[in-house]
């Protein structure tokens, strides 16, 4: 009995001590903020922008919040993702500042580089932050080179991790040069560059002759788009039939290689399905599917199946990827007119018929896929995915850890 008792504590005591160990080994950014529901917006913002992960994956950090109010000014022109990202990157500091710390500066005043200078994004001295211990108490921080002007303020702790990271409430948003002067945000994008330089030169060349066409992806880039451009080879076999539509189906065409939404790579992977294309109208037409096939993701038009080959672009508003064959649309060719076409995909269910208007950037219906695979596929892994085995290679690390330390207990103890 007196043994089983005994047992009983060490199983709690190793727990516990697993517990410690798990909870210090990192910090998360999002669960420390999802206690303070006044910080939400702020909180969604910093994993739209990734900014969560960088977060995680640094210590000796502070972060300077901005409550719902706060974050809504900020937004109230729109600002592209790319921006915010920008922005918000300006409101972490590189350095550990508690609120005790924030009372005891040497002079009363510090510099303090941010996580955009470390991008090297802002020019000069524009990503360091000037904190000041001001009179009565309050502490103001601004940009340095903002002539002297600090107006926002030190509101309170919201959590401290001494010293890997604090989080602390400012009374409002720091203004950023970057914010102010235009960053190489998504408008500035060339897709059609981006395409030539990555082997779709003859597709590029063919929507930039086609203004409408050109018009309708430039339109898109801010909001979020996808394109999936065919490579060389198979686009140029294909010319003549293109040079054989008429002028509006020439547009449609085009505009059946975009989709309005933007789908990183394991987005594509787990969203089986109907996708609208810049080309569908709201009465189903111009649509195909997304199907995983394997390492593969396919899109199949009902005329014929394609592959993406390879990822030119995935960043946040705009995914480019190439494909290996022409997509081409059910609406403008008939399945045996192609004499190498495979057999058509089956058609798209009933519940999957109807479709959002043109340009309401549909949200793609998708039925659950079953998980994507484990392993990269062959062509470039997105952001989303590199960032996701990282943080699995970190929980294997820390299991490791545990099992160590576990083990270590044991054998002491025993
Ligand atoms: C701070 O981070 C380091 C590693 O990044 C970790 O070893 C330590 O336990 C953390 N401390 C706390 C209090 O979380
Ligand atoms: C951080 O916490 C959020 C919310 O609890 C969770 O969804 C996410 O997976 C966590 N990230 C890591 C790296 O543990
Ligand atoms: C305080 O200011 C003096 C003179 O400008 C400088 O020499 C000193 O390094 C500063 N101390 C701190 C802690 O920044
Ligand atoms: C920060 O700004 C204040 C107010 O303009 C100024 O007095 C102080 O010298 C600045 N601090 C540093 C370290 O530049
Ligand atoms: C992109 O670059 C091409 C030439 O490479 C040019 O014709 C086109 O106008 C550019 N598009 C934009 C939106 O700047
Ligand atoms: C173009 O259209 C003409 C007339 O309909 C047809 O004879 C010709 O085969 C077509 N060419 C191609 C490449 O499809």
């Amino acid at each position: 009995m007196a043994m089983a008792g005994q047992s009983q504590h060490l199983v709690l005591l190793i727990f516990s001590l697993v517990l410690l160990f798990q909870a210090s080994n990192a910090h998360n950014i999002t669960r420390l903020l999802a206690k303070h529901p006044s910080l939400s917006t702020f909180n969604q913002y910093l994993t739209l922008t990734h900014l969560a992960l960088e977060i995680n994956h640094r210590s000796t950090i502070t972060v300077l919040a901005l409550d719902n109010a706060a974050m809504s000014s900020l937004l109230a022109k729109s600002p592209s993702i790319l921006t915010v990202k920008s922005l918000l990157s300006f409101h972490v500091l590189l350095d550990y500042f508690g609120a005790q710390k924030l009372h005891q500066l040497g002079n009363g005043t510090a510099l303090v580089a941010t996580m955009l200078q470390a991008t090297g994004a802002a020019p000069g001295a524009s990503g360091l932050v000037n904190i000041t211990d001001f009179k009565g108490g309050k502490v103001g921080f601004g940009r340095e080179d903002n002539g002297g002007n600090l107006d926002s303020f030190f509101v309170k702790s919201v959590e401290e991790i001494p010293y890997n990271i604090s989080v602390i409430q400012i009374s409002k948003a720091l203004p950023s040069a970057v914010a102010e002067a235009p960053t190489p945000g998504p408008t500035d994008l060339n897709i059609s560059d981006i395409m030539s330089a990555g082997g779709c030169k003859v597709f590029a060349d063919t929507l930039l002759a086609n203004p409408e066409a050109m018009r309708t992806y430039e339109d898109n880039v801010n909001g979020g788009m996808t394109v999936f451009c065919p490579v060389d080879g198979p686009f140029k076999a294909f010319l003549p039939k293109y040079q054989n539509l008429t002028a509006s189906n020439k547009e449609s065409f085009l505009e059946f290689f975009g989709v309005p939404v933007y789908q990183s790579m394991s987005m594509l992977k787990s969203n089986n399905g109907l996708m609208n294309t810049l080309a569908s109208d709201g009465a189903g037409n111009f649509d195909f599917t997304v199907q995983n096939e394997g390492e593969d993701v396919t899109l199949k038009t009902g005329v014929n199946t394609v592959r993406i080959t390879g990822t030119l672009l995935d960043e946040q508003p705009v995914a480019i990827y190439t494909i290996d064959e022409v997509l081409l649309p059910k609406e403008l060719f008939k399945a045996s007119s192609i004499s190498s076409a495979p057999a058509p995909a089956p058609a798209p269910g009933p519940e999957e018929a109807a479709d959002a208007p043109k340009g309401s950037k549909p949200k793609t219906k998708s039925k659950e896929a079953p998980a994507a695979d484990a392993d990269s596929p062959a062509d470039s892994p997105d952001d989303d995915a590199a960032a996701d085995d990282e943080n699995a290679a970190m929980f294997v690390g820390a299991d490791r850890f545990n099992a160590a330390v576990l083990s270590l207990l044991v054998f002491l103890l025993l």
